[in-house]
C-alpha cells in the first residue's frame, strides 16, 4: 500500500460515469486496495448498473442513476460525500462532430452542474479526467473537454473560503480502450484483413494502461492543492509500429488522415509551458490566471518538488523523448489485456 492509501479512509467517493471503463478500474482498487466507507456510482444505464452490482458484491457499494446534465439530481446524488472523481463524458470524435450540442450539454454543462453539486455539499476534493485532445484542439469532443478543464480550474476561486478544491487529469489513449485502435486491429485481424489501415505512416499517440491512469489520478489527490492540470510522462509510439506490434509482416495501407485527427497528440502546449511545472514521474499545469488565495504550486500535497519549464517547450507525442520500440508496445499490450480481459471475467 502507498503513502496515498489514507486518502480515502473512511471517506464517501462518488465516481460520474462509474460504470465505464476507467470507472470500473477505478472501483476495484478502491475496494481491493483502499478503505473507503462508501462508493457511489453515478451514471445514466440501469444495465451496466446492474451488471457492476453482480460483479462487485461489496456492500460499500451504492448505485445512483443519473444524468450529469440534471443539476437537481447530481446534488442529490452529493450528498455527505468527501471525494468525486468526474469520468462521465461523451468521448467518441466523431459523434461529438455530429452532435455537437449533445457533447457539450454532458461535457461541459454537466462538469459546471459536478462542481455547483460539489461546492454546495461541501465535498473536499475533486478530480475530474481530460485528455490530450483538450491541447490545442482541433475536433469538438477537444473543445469540449478544453472548457470542463477551464470550469475545474476556475472553480477553485468560486470556492473561496469553502474547502472544496478541483485538479484535472489530462492523459492520452488508454490501450485496449472501447473503440481504440488495438482492439480495432485486432477486429479487422480477425475478419481476415490481409493489411491494416493506417493513417499516416509518421502518426503518433501516448499510450497509457487504464491501471496507470487510475493510480495517477489515486495519487494526484494528495498532490493537489486545487488549479493544477496533472499530466503523466508516458511513452509515445507510431501508429504504424502499433500495427506492426499487432500482426508482425502484414502490410500497411495508408488511408489518410481523418477529420478532427492530429498527426501529433500534444499534452502541454508550448503557450503553456512558461507556466507549467516539471516533476520527476509528470507535469503540472498551474492556472494561467491568479487565485485569490494563490497556493505553492512548486511543492505538492505530497512534499515533492517541480521546477518551472523553458519557454517553448512542449511536450507533444511526435517528440516525446520515450518512443516505444515494437517489442516494448507488444508488452504493453500483453499487460493491457490483462487489465480487459480481467474486467470481462469478472463481469460473467
Ligand atoms: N478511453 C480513453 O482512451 C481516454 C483517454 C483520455 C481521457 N479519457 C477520459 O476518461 C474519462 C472516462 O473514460 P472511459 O474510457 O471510462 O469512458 P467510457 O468507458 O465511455 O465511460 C463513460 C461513462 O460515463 C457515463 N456517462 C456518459 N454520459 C453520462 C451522463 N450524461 N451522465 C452520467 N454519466 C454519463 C457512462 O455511463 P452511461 O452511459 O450509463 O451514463 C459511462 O459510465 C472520460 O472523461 C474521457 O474523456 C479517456
Amino acid at each position: 500500500m502507498s503513502h496515498t492509501a489514507g486518502v480515502f479512509e473512511d471517506k464517501s467517493v462518488l465516481i460520474t460515469g462509474g460504470t465505464g471503463s476507467f470507472g470500473r478500474r477505478f472501483v476495484r482498487t478502491l475496494l481491493e486496495r483502499h478503505n473507503p466507507k462508501r462508493v457511489i456510482v453515478y451514471s445514466r444505464d440501469e444495465l451496466k448498473q446492474f451488471e457492476m452490482q453482480q460483479e462487485f458484491q461489496d456492500e460499500r457499494m451504492r448505485y445512483f442513476l443519473g444524468d450529469v446534465r440534471d443539476a437537481e439530481r447530481t446534488q442529490r446524488a452529493m450528498r455527505d460525500v468527501d471525494i468525486v472523481i468526474h469520468a462521465a463524458a461523451l468521448k467518441q470524435v466523431p459523434a461529438a462532430e455530429y452532435n455537437p450540442m449533445e457533447c457539450i450539454k454532458t461535457n461541459i454543462i454537466g462538469a459546471q452542474n459536478v462542481i455547483n453539486a460539489a461546492l454546495d455539499n461541501n465535498v473536499g476534493r475533486v478530480i475530474a479526467l481530460s485528455t490530450d485532445k483538450a491541447a490545442n484542439p482541433i475536433n469538438l469532443y477537444g473543445a469540449t473537454k478544453l472548457a470542463s478543464d477551464k470550469l475545474f480550474v476556475s472553480a477553485n476561486n468560486i470556492a473561496g473560503h469553502l474547502r472544496t478544491r478541483f485538479s484535472v487529469v489530462r492523459y492520452g489513449n488508454v490501450v485496449g480502450s472501447r473503440g481504440s485502435v488495438v482492439p480495432f486491429f485486432r477486429k479487422l485481424l480477425r475478419e481476415g484483413a490481409q493489411e491494416l489501415p493506417v493513417t499516416d505512416e509518421r502518426m503518433t499517440r501516448f499510450w497509457i494502461t487504464l491501471q496507470q491512469g487510475v493510480d495517477f489520478v489515486i495519487t494526484n489527490l494528495s498532490r493537489m492543492h486545487g488549479g493544477e492540470i496533472f499530466v503523466p510522462k508516458i511513452p509515445s509510439s507510431r501508429i504504424s509500429d502499433m500495427a506492426e506490434a499487432i500482426a508482425p509482416g502484414i502490410p500497411h495501407k495508408i488511408v489518410g488522415i481523418r477529420p478532427g485527427e492530429k498527426l501529433h497528440e500534444i499534452m502541454v502546449p508550448a503557450d503553456d509551458a512558461h507556466h507549467t511545472l516539471e516533476f520527476d514521474l509528470h507535469y503540472v499545469i498551474t492556472p494561467s490566471i491568479i487565485f485569490y488565495t494563490q497556493p505553492n504550486y512548486a511543492v505538492d500535497g505530497l512534499g515533492d518538488k517541480g521546477v518551472k519549464l523553458g519557454e517553448g517547450f512542449e511536450y507533444s507525442s511526435g517528440t516525446n523523448p520515450w518512443i516505444l520500440s515494437v517489442d516494448e508496445i507488444r508488452t504493453m499490450i500483453a499487460n493491457s489485456h490483462d487489465e480487459y480481459s480481467s474486467l470481462s471475467r469478472s463481469q460473467s
